[in-house]
């Protein structure tokens, strides 16, 4: 039986890969979920602002999330897709009742915090497997996500 999958990889390598990017997708759905809240719950003079805001972030990540899923797919393994799994494996936690903007924000900027921290990992792991698929898709959210935590930052000042 050959060592490496159908894309080439080696098959430990890839069952490593797999397993980071489920903690990968199990962060992602807890974040979406807790920026869907944030989207819902927001109060005060921002809320126009915020609401939109919340909304044009979670769709991001909801996109992120199948493309995560879809990655573990191609590397030959199983995506989890129970909540109950994500909350387990997750570093971030759910967020729940937050209604005050500040607040609400400070949330989505740790949440991208802890998501290129993972990614970073991520990255090291592929570079080391030769997964320049995973490796490239990493780097793509890192780039995209530093900007965000940037005007995040700016916008709390
Ligand atoms: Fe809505």
């Amino acid at each position: 039986m050959s060592d490496t999958n159908t894309i080439g990889l080696h098959e430990a390598s890839a069952s490593q890969l797999a397993e980071k990017l489920n903690e990968l997708l199990a962060n992602y759905q807890i974040f979406y979920m807790n920026v869907r809240g944030y989207h819902w719950n927001v109060k005060g003079r921002q809320f126009f602002q915020l609401h939109e805001k919340f909304e044009e972030f979670y769709t991001d990540l909801l996109t992120k999330v199948d493309e995560v899923a879809e990655r573990i797919l191609t590397l030959g393994h199983t995506p989890v897709h129970a909540y109950s799994d994500y909350v387990k494996i997750a570093r971030i936690e759910e967020d729940k009742n937050v209604h005050d903007g500040e607040a609400c924000v400070r949330g989505v900027l740790q949440g991208y915090q802890t998501l290129i921290e993972l990614q970073r990992e991520l990255l090291s792991l592929a570079s080391d497997a030769d997964d320049e698929g995973t490796a490239a898709q990493a780097g793509d959210y890192i780039r995209e996500q530093e900007k965000t935590v940037w005007m995040l930052g700016a916008y709390l000042g």
